[in-house]
């Protein structure tokens, strides 16, 4: 027996169907999953290229995010239930990543996938939800009348983003291309402001009013600076694309780095299934085409890509 699973052989190297070894014995608090879908994203470049350990060296199965069907409990696990439809951000990896048949995660990093989600969009929705929520929730204890930027708002994180902070009654001037602002507005931005436009900044800071933009998110690759110059004096910046440039003007940068939490990812499946978040999909691809599926994500895909084993 084997296990069906697409990843590489090597750092850098190609991404390819593998023939894995079967998982092994389950350990202590552990479940197997079938996997029905997986998200793909831009991450999945760097684990692919060595630069995100995920605590498994190749061959190995690439894939941080999934959803599936319980299928095996070790004998101490008393949550889940065989059968239970789930969703998880199962890091660091015991066996393999989510690319494959079969996914071996601790029980306390599992959520429930609500009925109202499909099983692509429980696949693609642990990574970019628990990014959102430590973006609003930790990095920038987002409160009641803040007024907040959201830089990179047509994005499947910065979308996640917008919906948590609005939700936490923040009043969100986001930036999206023009063809996602209306998308942007439905999830709770009360202005959107096409990037493309070389005096956006100027247009937020003009829109924030006298108190000026007290926190900010980043969520574009070097979008950073930008993100920064429209924020007021003594405000706060959280950015998930790294590089966080030096603090100045008494601003508090925080470079945010997703953490695998069960508990809190249960919070975001009660969001998911109560419509307080979304998740958008934008492709859907089988194993066999998982570098293409890989390739698609440098390109402009408004929503998610998934792999559906
Ligand atoms: N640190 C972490 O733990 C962590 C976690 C999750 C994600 N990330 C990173 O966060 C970034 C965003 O993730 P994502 O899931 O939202 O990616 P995504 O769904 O691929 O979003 C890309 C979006 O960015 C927007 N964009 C591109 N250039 C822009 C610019 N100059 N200004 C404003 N928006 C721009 C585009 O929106 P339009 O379609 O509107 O043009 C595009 O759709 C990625 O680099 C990802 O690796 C980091």
């Amino acid at each position: 027996m084997s296990l069906r699973a697409a990843g590489i052989e090597a750092f850098g190297g190609e991404v390819t169907l593998l023939e894995l070894p079967e998982p092994p014995p389950l350990e202590a608090g552990e479940v197997l999953i079938r996997v029905r879908a997986a998200g793909v994203a831009n991450w999945d470049e760097f684990v692919r290229s060595g630069n995100w350990d995920v605590g498994r060296v190749p061959p190995l199965a690439l894939g941080v995010e999934a959803a599936g069907e319980v299928v095996e409990l070790a004998p101490d696990v008393e949550w889940p239930t065989t059968g239970m439809a789930v969703m998880t951000h199962p890091l660091p990896l015991r066996y393999q990543g989510c690319w494959a048949d079969l996914l071996v995660a601790p029980a306390g990093l599992l959520a429930e996938k609500p009925d109202n989600a499909s099983w692509a969009q429980g696949g693609a929705f642990p990574v970019p939800a628990l990014t959102a929520e430590q973006v609003v929730s930790e990095a920038l204890a987002v409160q009641s009348g803040d007024v907040m930027l959201v830089n990179g708002a047509g994005g499947v994180t910065g979308g996640m983003i917008v919906e948590l902070a609005a939700h936490a009654g923040a009043r969100v001037i986001a930036t999206a291309s023009q063809t996602n602002a209306a998308r942007v507005m439905t999830r709770g931005a009360q202005l959107v402001i096409d990037y493309h436009d070389s005096e956006w900044v100027n247009r937020a800071i003009s829109a924030a009013g006298s108190s000026g933009i007290r926190v900010a998110a980043n969520a574009v690759p070097d979008g950073e600076a930008d993100a920064l110059r429209a924020l007021a004096d003594g405000g706060r910046l959280a950015t998930i694309t790294g590089a966080p440039p030096a603090t100045e003007r008494g601003i508090r940068i925080d470079d945010v780095i997703l953490r695998p939490d069960g508990e809190q990812l249960r919070l975001l499946a009660a969001a998911l299934a109560h419509g307080t978040l979304h998740a958008d999909i934008g492709a859907s691809y089988p194993l066999t085409e998982a570098a293409r599926a890989l390739a698609r994500t440098a390109t402009a895909v408004r929503g998610a890509v998934v792999l559906e084993p």
